[in-house]
């Protein structure tokens, strides 16, 4: 069966650049807790009138020019994103109109920093059984917006950065060339070490929200940062070394392992475990933040067209997420 491929990438980021400094305004914190803890020094946040469809479309266009095809020639649109448009529908449908689609299929997949890799897996069944021709895959956060700054939301929010990053897949002429392999995880038992309580049906009671949730802080992210990280480097570690072994390859011959950008710390404790070379890691966290599901589309870009991956490079993205949820793929360009 022939294997799918990306045909083009793209990202964007806000501009306004938001320091540790700007961050202690907001939070009881300080710049040597951020650094020592995560390795962020800057992050971007968007405008109070953009939104994650906003920072999606710009992707979105970005990707399909790369791709040197139009809206028109995209057959299914996925999305992913923590911080949707609204509480529903997906926010996939506001990007679909906002990218004048008006007869695509859309996925609103909810996998957090997993997302492109779950989206590449889907898009890459839909191309090989021959069902589609051209999926374009977007994972937009606009977090900063999500900044529960008391000490009950302090650990995550300095962490948040937002952005936006789309891939497009379409069918590859070689067996060989693409992608070559996705391995997906998820284990729902932790699923509450890193989430958002309300609005939602699980909260014992006969509303989904009301006006003491956001007084008692149920609308924020709640996070166990122990578990979350021990996890977290368990999982990637984990999906590595499996990734490695199943295709029968070590670090020698991968040319880029981009990680999803949680935290430094957590870079460091991945390359520990792994052994991987650190120089062919590829890091964009203290810059940017972590971005959710935002960061590995940006970071793929970013290394595309700063040259770290070329023609024929092998590139093994990996991501851990709330859920938790994790995930591989190996890619040959
Ligand atoms: C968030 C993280 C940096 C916190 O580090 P930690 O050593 O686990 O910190 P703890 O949560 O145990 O808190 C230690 C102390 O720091 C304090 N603290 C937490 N966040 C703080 C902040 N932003 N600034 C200052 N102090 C902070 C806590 O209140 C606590 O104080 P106490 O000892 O007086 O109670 C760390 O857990 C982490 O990196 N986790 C993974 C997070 C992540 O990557 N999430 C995204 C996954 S996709």
């Amino acid at each position: 069966m022939a294997a799918s491929k990306i045909l083009g990438t793209g990202h964007f980021l806000p501009e306004k650049v938001v320091t540790n400094f700007d961050i202690m305004k907001r939070m009881e914190t300080s710049d040597e807790f951020i650094v020592s803890r995560t390795g962020v020094h800057t992050r971007r946040h968007a405008e109070a009138d953009v939104s994650a469809t906003d920072l999606a479309e710009k992707a979105c266009r970005a990707a399909v020019a790369d791709a040197c095809l139009t809206m028109d020639d995209i057959d299914l649109l996925v999305m992913n994103t923590i911080t949707p448009d609204h509480a529903d529908p997906g926010s996939g449908f506001f990007l679909q109109a906002k990218l004048g689609m008006t007869n695509t299929p859309v996925y609103d997949i909810k996998e957090q920093c997993a997302g492109l890799i779950y989206g590449i897996a889907l898009g890459d069944s839909f191309i090989t059984t021959g069902k589609y021709r051209h999926v374009l895959i977007v994972c937009a956060e606009v977090l900063s917006k999500r900044i529960d700054g008391s000490n009950d939301g302090r650990n995550i929010a300095i962490l948040l950065g937002d952005g936006a990053g789309a891939v497009v897949l379409g069918p590859s002429d070689y067996a060989d060339k693409g992608i070559l392999y996705t391995k997906l995880g998820a284990d729902g038992r932790d699923a509450k070490a890193l989430y958002t309580a309300a609005p939602g049906t699980g909260l014992n009671r006969a509303d989904c929200i009301n006006t003491d949730d956001v007084a008692a802080g149920r609308v924020h992210f709640r996070m166990d940062g122990k578990a979350v990280f021990e996890n977290g480097v368990a999982k990637m570690s984990q999906a590595v070394v499996e990734a490695l072994q199943d295709n029968g390859i070590g670090f020698g011959e991968l040319d880029l392992l981009i990680p999803h950008q949680a935290n430094l710390r957590m870079l460091e404790a991945i390359i520990q475990t792994t052994k991987a070379p650190a120089e062919k890691v590829f890091a964009n966290v203290d810059k940017l933040g972590n971005m959710a599901s935002a960061c590995l589309p940006v970071a793929l870009d970013q290394a595309i067209q700063g040259g770290r991956i070329k023609q024929d490079s092998l590139v093994l993205l990996v991501a851990f997420g709330s859920g938790f949820v994790w995930a591989a793929a190996l890619i040959r360009f």
